[in-house]
């Protein structure tokens, strides 16, 4: 097996021909450059790729000798190919339940760091099951959902958590994430990984219950713990005086919280409790709008998993390589806040980043991760295995992030 330290590449951006990579590959051109970084673009289609390249290379010209590696993520000796080549891929090939499932197993045999923007809960827990034992043997640090799902809840809890234990001695018992405030859109990858999703779970009564387990990505038996379902529906919230509602995202990053804390040896306690949710304001004008979101969000869940509805809704959902536009994409925004108390006092955690979430700021979550694999491995590599963003880079991911301009703040 080629040795890590010895690889032609720090990051192969796989995928860059699609919406979210080709963001992915316009950060690390603009925030890295081309000497800086020992980077390539990859995908299946060659012509595509080429194409993608001159368009960097019109912004930034150097990116004209950028190299392109061309493989399929159904061709086991073409991602072999890849992997070897680089200390880490980062990937946005997905839906990853799709096509992911093989350049994870050929990066965990071949020792390659690997990140990618999965939020697919079942897909990630099929990846444990099947080769966390290879990654943790080969040294691979495997990182899922390096994106706004789940980055800034894993490590905003971090966060959280590490200002308790200096400040108070102990960590919090339980904290609460609000989405306070976001402003964003959906692209037809995202689209399509919810479908796919939707699919699997109408198919396989075993994925049902992956999806509805809060500890399914817990380590083999440690998949306990005090907590439950994610809301549902509409609640006040006496702490921040406002009614709450779902969060969307909750089903998938509270289960990668919990997998941090049981990583870490459980740093923040065996009886620690997490939730997600959105916030909606006080009096009624707040309770109509948790309600009404409570009974979209169930309608269009429902939509996505019944073929004919689907087939109308697809009409107006942006399709693969779609996605917000440039000027609503600076537009966006989002701000979470995570609170909880510890000794009686109040701990409030500020996350907040500029530009579309889910991609903007997902873009540089994602190209942050994957520099932090490949630069800073002194500092980050205890940990090997199938892990998350926070129990593999941690701190030093926080540090990164804040560079780039996200705010991770005790208030
Ligand atoms: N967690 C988050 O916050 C977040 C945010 C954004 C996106 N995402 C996820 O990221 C993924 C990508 O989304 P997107 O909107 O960027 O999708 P997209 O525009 O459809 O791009 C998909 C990419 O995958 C490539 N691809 C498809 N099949 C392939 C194969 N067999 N071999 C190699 N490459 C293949 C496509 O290549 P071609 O160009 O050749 O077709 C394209 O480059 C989705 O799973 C989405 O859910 C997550």
């Amino acid at each position: 097996m080629a040795r890590s330290s010895k690889r032609t590449y720090d990051v192969v951006v796989y995928g860059a021909t699609g919406f979210t990579g080709r963001l992915v590959a316009e950060y690390l051109a603009e925030a890295y450059g081309f000497d800086r970084l020992k980077w390539a673009l990859a995908g299946r289609n060659a012509d595509k790729l080429e194409r993608e390249r001159a368009s960097l290379a019109k912004r930034w010209p150097a990116a004209a000798g950028l190299p392109l590696i061309i493989a399929d993520s159904f061709d086991p000796e073409s991602l072999q190919v890849m992997a070897r080549s680089t200390r880490v891929v980062c990937t946005t090939v997905g839906p990853y339940a799709k096509y992911g499932a093989l350049l994870v197993a050929t990066c965990a045999a071949e020792g390659t760091d690997y990140c990618d923007l999965t939020g697919e809960t079942q897909f990630i827990r099929r990846m444990l099951d099947d080769h966390h034992a290879t990654a943790q043997r080969s040294g691979a640090r495997i990182v899922h959902c390096c994106g706004f799902d789940s980055i800034p809840s894993d490590l905003g809890a971090l966060v959280f958590q590490e200002h308790a234990i200096a400040a108070h001695g102990q960590p919090a018992d339980a904290i609460t994430l609000y989405t306070w405030r976001t402003k964003g859109g959906a692209s037809g990858g995202t689209i399509a990984s919810m479908m796919n999703v939707a699919d699997e779970a109408r198919r396989d009564p075993a994925t049902r219950k992956v999806l509805f387990d809060p500890y399914a990505l817990n380590p083999e038996g440690q998949r306990q713990g005090p907590d439950g379902r994610d809301l549902m529906g509409p609640e006040y919230d006496p702490v921040i005086g406002s009614w709450v509602g779902p969060w969307v995202m909750a089903a998938i990053n509270t289960r990668v919280v919990r997998r941090t804390n049981a990583l870490l040896g459980y740093k923040y306690g065996e009886s620690f409790k997490y939730r997600e949710v959105m916030r909606f304001g006080d009096g009624l004008r707040g309770r109509a709008s948790a309600t009404a979101f409570s009974l979209g969000l169930g309608g269009f869940m429902a939509g996505v998993a019944a073929p004919p509805v689907r087939r109308l809704m697809q009409r107006w959902l942006p399709g693969p390589g779609e996605g917000p536009s440039r000027e609503a994409q600076s537009a966006g925004m989002f701000e979470l806040r995570l609170i909880g108390t510890v000794r009686g006092a109040d701990i409030r955690v500020k996350v907040r980043g500029e530009k579309d979430p889910g991609y903007g700021a997902t873009a540089i979550m994602l190209g942050e991760s994957a520099v932090c694999l490949a630069k800073d491995r002194r500092e980050t590599l205890k940990t090997k295995g199938i892990l998350t963003p926070a129990a593999a880079m941690g701190m030093v991911l926080v540090e990164r992030l804040r560079r780039a301009g996200m705010t991770f703040e005790v208030m």
